[in-house]
């Protein structure tokens, strides 16, 4: 059997808990190692990766995107969900809410965030611009309609550095600039699995509105309880979006991609 998908569960996602035949697996790649759990649902098998780690032990920057990305590929996984916690910058978009990513800004400031560091690596450059899988989306869009959840799509995304949150500040210009949400890990996620020709989405849940907008100081803590709050929404989604995962990949996210060393 082949691998369906890949979940990559983010901030209060830790455990799909939707696997059956749970196996732990150690993949390790030149870049470093990644933990991952393997199971079944409706007949597919998934793998599972907390972006964090299973206890939120590792930071949005120092989190190994790169070892996640290439064990993805090494198990020879072509689709790929993402979770992310995100703060809202846009009224329509309030904490619960769920919305597709549809384009990202990127304010990271140190991170690996290429394959293709020239040299024995190569120098490639990707396109990205659908930088999230059309066919997924179309997808993950799908099975929020047939399980009667609301699902906003085209969220402009900016990725910042963190881990600290932002000042009001920033989160005006990023307003100017056309963002809707703002979160620390969806860059260079986003872009390591279209260089390895991977089909990448993500489903964000806003958690609060930004720095600024909303009307308290921000905390981890209330990222928690919201995402706690409207996890089990994720998870039914994750659960029909894995059914209506078809054999065959309708996009040309591999073609867009390039081989990557493992
Ligand atoms: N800023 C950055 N990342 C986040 C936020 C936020 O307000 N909320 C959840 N993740």
């Amino acid at each position: 059997m082949s691998i369906a998908a890949a979940i990559i569960g983010g901030t209060g996602v830790y455990d799909p808990k939707i696997l059956s035949a749970v196996e732990r697996l150690e993949v390790t790649t030149r870049y470093g190692t990644a933990l991952l759990t393997k199971g079944i649902y409706a007949e597919k098998e998934v793998v599972f990766l907390a972006r964090h780690g299973t206890n939120h032990g590792t930071p949005p920057h120092k989190v190994n995107y790169r070892a996640n990305i290439a064990a993805l590929v090494k198990l020879g996984v072509t689709r790929v969900i993402a979770t992310a916690a995100v703060g809202s910058l846009n009224e329509a978009m309030p904490p619960g809410a769920m919305v597709l990513l549809g384009q990202f800004l990127d304010f990271t400031k140190a991170r690996q965030s290429t394959f293709f560091t020239g040299g024995e690596a190569g120098v490639v450059h990707t396109d990205f611009t659908e930088p999230y899988c059309p066919d997924l989306n179309r997808t993950l869009l799908a099975a929020a309609a047939d399980c009667g959840l609301e699902m906003l799509q085209g969220g402009f995304y900016v990725c910042t550095e963190g881990p600290r949150f932002e000042t009001p500040a920033e989160i005006q210009v990023y307003k100017k600039l056309g963002g809707d949400l703002v979160g620390m890990t969806n860059v260079p996620e986003v872009v390591l699995a279209r260089e390895a020709g991977l089909c990448y989405s993500t489903i964000a849940l806003c958690t609060n509105f930004a720095a600024g907008i909303s009307p308290t100081h921000l905390t981890h803590q209330e990222v928690l309880d919201v995402m706690a709050q409207n996890v089990d929404k994720v998870r039914v989604l994750l659960s029909y979006a894995i059914k209506r995962l078809a054999e065959k990949r309708e996009c040309n996210c591999r073609e867009l991609g390039s081989p990557i060393l493992l």
